[in-house]
């Protein structure tokens, strides 16, 4: 029998590489999304990848009786809850929108799945969690900080869900997957990244002055105590990123996990500074960037990237994409988007 994968936010960048590779796996896959933060264009693409009219429910995880009818009309075998709010700067601005979606939503769909006799649920975490870590790489053990925006304090406060909830519910397990940087896009280019309005993140802005919707880049602080003085990241390729999660639900759902709750991290392992990637992009794609250097970013950290150890050694996973495969990648995405 065939198992069934519900992916909440399934309709976004990272839901819709998740969904193509689950389907390439043997999966059955059913799409959850409010369309909050997206159009259809990344789900038409999956369809399209996948040669298949991809299940679709338009509903939202903060109204419970949604959550309710979704687990009444489907079988679902495991969950990978992608749906939130991701705006770090927004989230200080507006704090209750991002607890409220973002814890709200995942209560949801606990007290559902234990009602329903229970389910393996992946959630989506990210290395926001470390904070700026006292030693690099960061692995599992690497101490959590304390959060510096309410979104990634929501992204604690699931994991404590999650956590605290497998405990004491035996019906429920649950592995927390934190992501390092993602980026990219499909090879096909028929799925992506599509920001609404100006880009937070550094690849979709670097693409989008490329394309010349932007008209230049800034670099954010380049007085960094690094070798060029910009921030270290760990940028890991989305489809890289998406088989990762085909392991973690396989592993949950063939019972090989070694205990009820896990976390791994979702990295490289390869630090990368901005100034490099910028200089990557323009090599690889030919194109010149129009860049300059800028104050630093409120918030943001130094250096982080991941000892990605665990996740090889215990999901058998390993990111293989180079950066220059990925911002090409990138760029191919965003000449598709252009002609949209
Ligand atoms: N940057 C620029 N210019 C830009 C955008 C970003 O120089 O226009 C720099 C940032 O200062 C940072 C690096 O590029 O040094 C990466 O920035 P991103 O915004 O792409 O990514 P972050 O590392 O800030 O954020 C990512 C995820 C968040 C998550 C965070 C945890 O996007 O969801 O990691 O650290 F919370």
């Amino acid at each position: 029998m065939k198992k069934t994968v519900l992916v909440s936010g399934g309709a976004g960048f990272i839901g819709s590489h998740v969904t193509v590779e689950l389907i390439e796996a043997g999966y059955d896959v059913v799409i959850a999304d409010n369309f909050s933060n997206c159009d259809l264009t990344n789900y038409n693409g999956a369809c399209a990848i996948t040669g298949r009219k991809l299940p679709l429910v338009e509903m939202d995880f903060c109204d419970p009786e949604a959550v309710e009818k979704l687990f009444s009309d489907y079988k679902i075998d495991a969950v990978i809850h992608f749906a939130a709010f991701k705006a770090v700067g927004e989230s200080v601005w507006e704090p209750l929108k991002y607890y409220r979606n973002n814890v709200e939503s995942f209560i949801n769909l606990l007290e559902t799945a234990e009602r329903h006799g229970g389910c393996n649920v992946l959630f989506s975490s990210s290395a926001t969690v470390y904070g700026e870590p006292e030693e690099l790489p960061v692995t599992e053990k690497s101490p959590r900080q304390p959060a510096t925006s309410p979104y990634g304090n929501t992204k604690q406060i699931c994991e404590d869900m999650l956590r605290d909830t497998v405990k004491a519910k035996p019906v429920i397990k649950g592995i927390a997957l934190r992501y390092f940087n993602p980026i990219g896009a499909h090879p096909s280019a028929l799925i992506g990244e599509l920001p609404r309005g100006v880009p937070n993140n550094l690849v979709p802005f670097i693409t989008q002055t490329a394309i010349g919707k932007r008209e230049c880049l800034s670099i954010f602080g380049n007085d960094y105590p690094t070798e060029d003085g910009t921030c270290l990241r760990d940028y890991i390729d989305v489809v890289d990123l998406a088989k990762a999660h085909v392991y973690a639900v396989r592993r949950m759902l063939e019972g090989k996990m070694k205990e009820d709750y896990e976390i791994f991290n979702v990295g490289t392992g390869r630090p990368v500074s901005v100034l490099e990637l910028v200089k990557t992009f323009e090599k690889v794609n030919g194109v010149k960037l129009n860049w300059k250097y800028a104050p630093r970013r409120a918030g943001d950290v130094t250096a982080i990237w991941a000892d990605p150890t665990i996740a090889n050694k215990e999901l058998g996973w390993k990111a293989e994409r180079t950066v220059e495969e990925t911002l090409a990648a990138a760029w191919a995405w965003e000449k598709r988007v252009a002609e949209m």
